[in-house]
């Protein structure tokens, strides 16, 4: 594994959109794994200046996100679509056709998973996976649990998520409940794979996920056994390393 250490969150997005870019220059065409969150925020934001400043073209890029919310359209503010939309894709040249996200809206969860592992299997799977990390170790909505789920599939939402989701709706019901989210598996048939962490906050779980024993009770340590990953954190983050 590949580690390198930021000096604060604004570097580490710098440092991420060196690599992002570096993928898109050489792969036109790439298939690009997404993720949502405030991590890879800055990230976004960096890719858009230099996109904006000539040097990055996204026409020919293909993305594929890691996870939505099960009964969210993409026109509500806390959908994972509508997070991409605003803080990404609206600001480049990426054909919107080709940027894929699970679909909140339908309802059947075995159709919505097997539709979405199909997208990622036609797309070839992702050249370069983005990951953020859980407090808890999870990545994508894979949380601790006693297997490594495989392919796409629905998880329902601790209850600590829901409830600190509650205030983004205007009743209990609206906040959802379930969540689609790409498997284990299809993260780590990524050929290269990128984490960006950021944070004290973090600095327990960077450790235990990336040198502590490979679990699904820590989702993330799995990553110990992907051939291409690179950790960029800034120096909160990797403190206990
Ligand atoms: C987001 C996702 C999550 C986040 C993780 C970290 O699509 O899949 O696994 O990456 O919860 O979230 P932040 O970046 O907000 O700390």
């Amino acid at each position: 594994m590949n580690i390198i250490k930021a000096e604060d969150y604004n570097q580490m997005s710098r440092m991420a959109a060196n690599y992002i870019a570096a993928q898109v220059t050489l792969k036109p065409n790439c298939v690009l794994g997404l993720a949502t969150g405030s991590s890879p925020i800055g990230t976004y934001q960096e890719l858009i200046r230099r996109h904006q400043a000539g040097d990055l073209d996204f026409s020919k890029v293909t993305s594929i996100n890691l996870d939505e919310y099960k009964g969210l359209s993409p026109e509500n503010a806390q959908s994972y679509r509508y997070f991409m939309n605003t803080n990404f894709f609206d600001h480049i040249n990426i054909d919107k056709t080709c940027t894929y996200v699970p679909n909140g809206l339908e309802e059947n969860a075995e159709k919505a998973c097997a539709d979405y592992d199909a997208i990622i299997e036609n797309c070839g799977g992702t050249d370069l996976q983005l990951l953020g990390l859980g407090n808890n170790g999870h990545i994508g909505f894979n949380e601790p649990d006693e297997v490594f789920a495989k392919g796409t599939h629905c998880v329902d939402l601790a209850k600590s998520t829901i409830d600190a989701n509650a205030r983004f709706f205007d009743s209990m019901d609206e906040v959802p409940k379930q969540a689609y989210t790409m498997g284990i598996q299809s993260i780590m048939q990524a050929k290269k794979i990128l984490v960006i962490v950021s944070g004290k906050g973090k600095a327990n779980i960077v450790k235990e996920a990336f040198t502590g024993p490979v679990t699904p009770q820590v989702p993330a340590s799995i990553l110990q056994m992907h051939p291409d990953v690179t950790l960029i954190a800034d120096k909160d983050a990797l403190e206990l390393l």
